[in-house]
């Protein structure tokens, strides 16, 4: 066994002997403190003032985070532009994405027809009863879709909109088609097909969205959902729908919901906003807590269908 030098050996014990006290007291405090906080739940025979300690405390770091939301936290980039008229925004996005053509021109390319499947559609929640729930209750002419993988969800309010007569509604959906490192060893992908570390995500969603008679309905924007949002904006392309299931981690979370939140059209009354993962697995990893964090910071009510996390907004300004 290694010998410790002399000098080290003199140092660490010189330490613990200053530090047994101070962790003696840290080990009551804690105790203390675990038992006090565990308490205030259990009981309520705590005095009322330890309580409303704690209370006021749980608001001071709530207030402090809610007003520094009204700084950088919250601000994410310029004012969008004027809006385009809802039936210009398929050639908006096919102008200022894909030179003017339809990307399903020509489709497949060679070097992919092989590899995709007739089509092959898997998602999350994605026929939930929300997505009727509110379509039929907006009717929306523009759905804005942030995290749209294979298209199940989009095709699935592709398929409502036709059966509640709304032929003309558009679909934008935004993805940058990578999926997740690693995202292709999950069992239910594990025939996904890759060709130089291109996941083919994108080619196999165009793939479902010709098969399902949708590309016509459905356009998309192949980017991280930060930089397609924020052309949105920019463009002024704006939707009375608006979903949101790109990734699940706090920071992303709140950062597509308050740039999602931009794209809600101004003057609206009845748009909304809505996201999966307030109720499932994902929970702690973030989406909840950025979904909470948000209404307190726009004093929006969080209501819950299924899964799904949802605001309505009555008045957009
Ligand atoms: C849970 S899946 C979406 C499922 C889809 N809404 C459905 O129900 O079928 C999440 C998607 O978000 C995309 N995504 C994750 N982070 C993203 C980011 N920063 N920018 C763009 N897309 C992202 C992934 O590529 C993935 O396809
Ligand atoms: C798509 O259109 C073709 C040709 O009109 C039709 O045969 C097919 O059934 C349609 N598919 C779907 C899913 O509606
Ligand atoms: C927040 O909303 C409630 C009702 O939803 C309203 O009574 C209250 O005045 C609002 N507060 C602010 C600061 O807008």
């Amino acid at each position: 066994m290694k010998q410790e030098p002399q000098h080290l050996r003199y140092s660490s014990k010189k330490i613990s002997s200053f530090a047994k006290p101070v962790l003696y007291f840290l080990c009551l405090l804690l105790a203390y403190s675990l038992g006090y906080l565990s308490s205030s739940t259990r009981n309520n025979n705590k005095s009322p003032d330890h309580i409303n300690t704690v209370v006021a405390h749980v608001n001071t770091v709530i207030n402090r985070a809610t007003t520094e939301l009204g700084g950088d936290h919250s601000d994410f980039g310029a004012v969008c532009g004027e809006a385009v008229p809802q039936q210009h925004i398929r050639r908006k996005i096919l102008e200022r994405v894909f030179k003017g053509t339809s990307p399903w021109e020509n489709f497949p390319p060679s070097h992919v027809e092989s590899l995709l499947r007739k089509k092959w559609i898997k998602g999350w929640g994605s026929n939930g009863a929300v997505f009727e729930n509110l379509i039929r209750k907006v009717r929306p002419k523009t759905i804005i879709e942030v995290g749209t993988f294979l298209g199940a969800s989009a095709l699935h309010m592709f398929e409502l909109t036709r059966r509640l007569g709304l032929y003309d509604t558009q679909i934008v959906c935004i993805d940058d088609f990578r999926g997740w490192p690693g995202f292709s060893d999950h069992l239910r992908m594990k025939d996904m097909k890759m060709v130089n570390g291109d996941v083919l995500l994108m080619y196999q969603f165009m793939q479902n969205v010709m098969q399902a008679n949708a590309t016509e309905s459905v356009v998309y924007t192949p980017f991280s959902s930060g930089s397609a949002l924020e052309k949105l904006c920019e463009w002024g392309v704006f939707g009375e729908l608006i979903e949101v299931d790109a990734a699940h981690d706090f920071h992303s979370a709140w950062s597509d919901i308050n740039r999602a939140f931009k794209l809600l059209k101004p003057g609206l009354e009845g748009g909304v906003i809505f996201g999966h993962d307030y109720f499932t697995a994902a929970d702690n990893r973030g989406v909840r807590r950025a979904v909470n964090l948000f209404a307190r910071a726009h004093n929006l009510t969080v209501q819950v269908d299924g899964q799904h996390w949802v605001f309505y907004i009555s008045n957009r300004l």
